[in-house]
């Protein structure tokens, strides 16, 4: 699909008509409408000669991406191969991206050839408006083609996307983007104190990468890192899951891949900010080389893990990269993880929602305000102080998994807390991303499947700072 702006009328084999109601209709398409039981409070679309009638009785920003999604996959289905589009007073960016985010399927592995749509999109504005929707449009396109390269990733099977996959991707990526990056093996992580990490890769045949990503503007307003949580596959290890429990596991490297999308956008979108994004890729596998609960880890920061679950293997990963994060950035201003890291978070919030935890009530009221800009939903799960001992154990400092305590979404990032150095407490926050960033059966403009959670909504409140 490919989307121009255009500031006048086109020949296209589509014209869109949105519908608030049928009042003002010529006689002739209204009384065609309703003989065909048109709604539009539910978003019915019908195509009559060459027009293409759309009905929108909601015009607020996550209803019209909706209804662009709906109007989209529709044509997708006939064989018409150009729309025109008048903007009018339609909302220019819910608009680009309900077409964008909900033109995307996952085909990859599907037998037959799946002919690629060539949909050419033309949205009419005004001349007077033209030169600044150009340059938004051209921003706009960067997020989307990102926010689907995310959901191509975590959609790929664990066998097909392994740790070394993520590196040589983030690679690929920054040099199309002007990043730098750096890449460990498993040898760097033994040399450098990361035992944490490095157990929960042992038993794979896919060696542990460990990625820093790095995109410095000329005049930078800050320091910002994003941590990933990239498990390319997580069978729970020796407290291995059930079968059920594993089918879409190849999803644990939402948080990662969403960094690697996060960092993609940056140059286009000419952020004023130095970004850090440090990946964790890692397979979570059984063998006689597996680590096993009850083993005792140390950690980069010297704190020590009793492993009483190998299946709370998103921590262990996450706090030698926290720990990696603060050892090698200076300055830093804000520090956010982005993992799926417990099932809890979905019977929590649901399977839509990202959970933000954290210390400071003012970043997580950032987070809100860039949750309603991106449309993005975002819950916050509390931390109380009676919480925090549980995790305590009586071999090592703490343990990675407390059984039945409850509030299990809350206590994981209660461990990661422990790698959070004292002065970057208020600048950290952690984002649970188990339940937005794959979804079975899709919802709202998401395609079943990933949904590249987190990549709207942190480059929303990115753009916030100013
Ligand atoms: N990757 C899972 C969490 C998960 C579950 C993500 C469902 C997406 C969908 C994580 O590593 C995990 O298994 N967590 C355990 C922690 C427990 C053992 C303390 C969980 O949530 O059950
Ligand atoms: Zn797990
Ligand atoms: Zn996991």
């Amino acid at each position: 699909m490919k989307i121009y702006l255009q500031e006048k009328q086109m020949k296209c084999d589509l014209e869109l008509i949105t519908l608030k109601n049928l009042k003002n209709l010529e006689k002739k398409y209204k009384k065609r409408l309703k003989d065909l039981n048109f709604s539009c409070k539910n978003n019915s679309i019908e195509i009559i000669n060459n027009k293409i009638f759309l009905g929108l009785a909601s015009k607020r920003q996550e209803d019209l991406k909706i209804a662009f999604c709906l109007l989209v996959r529709k044509i997708k289905k006939t064989k018409f191969k150009s729309l025109q589009i008048h903007k009018k007073a339609l909302n220019f960016e819910a608009i680009v991206e309900g077409l964008s985010l909900g033109v995307y399927e996952f085909t990859k592995y599907k037998s037959k050839e799946v002919k690629k749509e060539v949909l050419e999109i033309n949205i009419i504005v005004e001349p007077t408006d033209f030169s600044t929707l150009n340059i938004d449009l051209k921003k706009y396109k960067s997020i989307y083609k990102n926010v689907n390269m995310v959901r191509d990733i975590v959609n790929t099977s664990a066998e097909d996307f392994t740790p070394l996959s993520m590196s040589e991707k983030a690679i690929k990526l920054a040099k199309e983007n002007s990043l730098e990056c750096k890449v460990y093996g498993e040898s760097y992580l033994l040399k450098n104190d990361m035992n944490a990490m490095h157990a929960v890769g042992r038993a794979s045949r896919h060696e542990s990468q460990l990625i820093h990503l790095t995109y410095k503007p000329k005049n930078s307003k800050g320091v910002i890192v994003f941590v990933g949580k990239g498990l390319t596959y997580d069978s729970g290890g020796l407290s291995l899951k059930s079968g059920a429990g594993m089918i879409n596991m190849k999803c644990d490297k939402g948080g990662g891949s969403a960094v690697l999308g996060l960092m993609s956008c940056l140059k286009d979108l000419n952020y004023e900010y130095e970004v850090h994004g440090i990946i964790g890729a890692v397979e979570n596998m059984i063998g006689g080389d597996a680590f096993k609960p009850g083993d005792i880890l140390r950690a980069k920061n010297k704190t020590t893990i009793e492993v009483r679950n190998t299946d709370a293997e998103g921590r262990l990963v996450l706090a030698d990269c926290l720990c990696y994060a603060q050892d090698e950035v200076k300055n830093i201003d804000y520090i956010f993880d982005i993992a799926t890291l417990t099932g809890a978070c979905i019977t929590a919030l649901g399977s839509y929602t990202t959970a933000v935890m954290g210390h400071s009530e003012k970043l997580k009221k950032k987070i809100f305000k860039a949750s309603k800009d991106s449309g993005e939903l975002v819950g916050e799960l509390p931390f109380n102080r009676y919480l925090f001992p549980i995790i305590k154990s009586n071999i090592a400092d703490i343990t990675n998994s407390t059984g039945s305590a409850g509030g299990s979404s809350i206590l994981a990032s209660m461990f990661l807390d422990r790698f959070i150095k004292k002065e970057n407490k208020n600048k950290w926050l952690h984002f649970d991303i188990a339940g937005s960033a794959f979804n079975e059966k899709g919802w709202a403009y998401h395609y079943p499947g990933a949904s590249g959670a987190s990549v709207r909504l942190l480059l929303k409140f990115i753009k916030n700072l100013k």
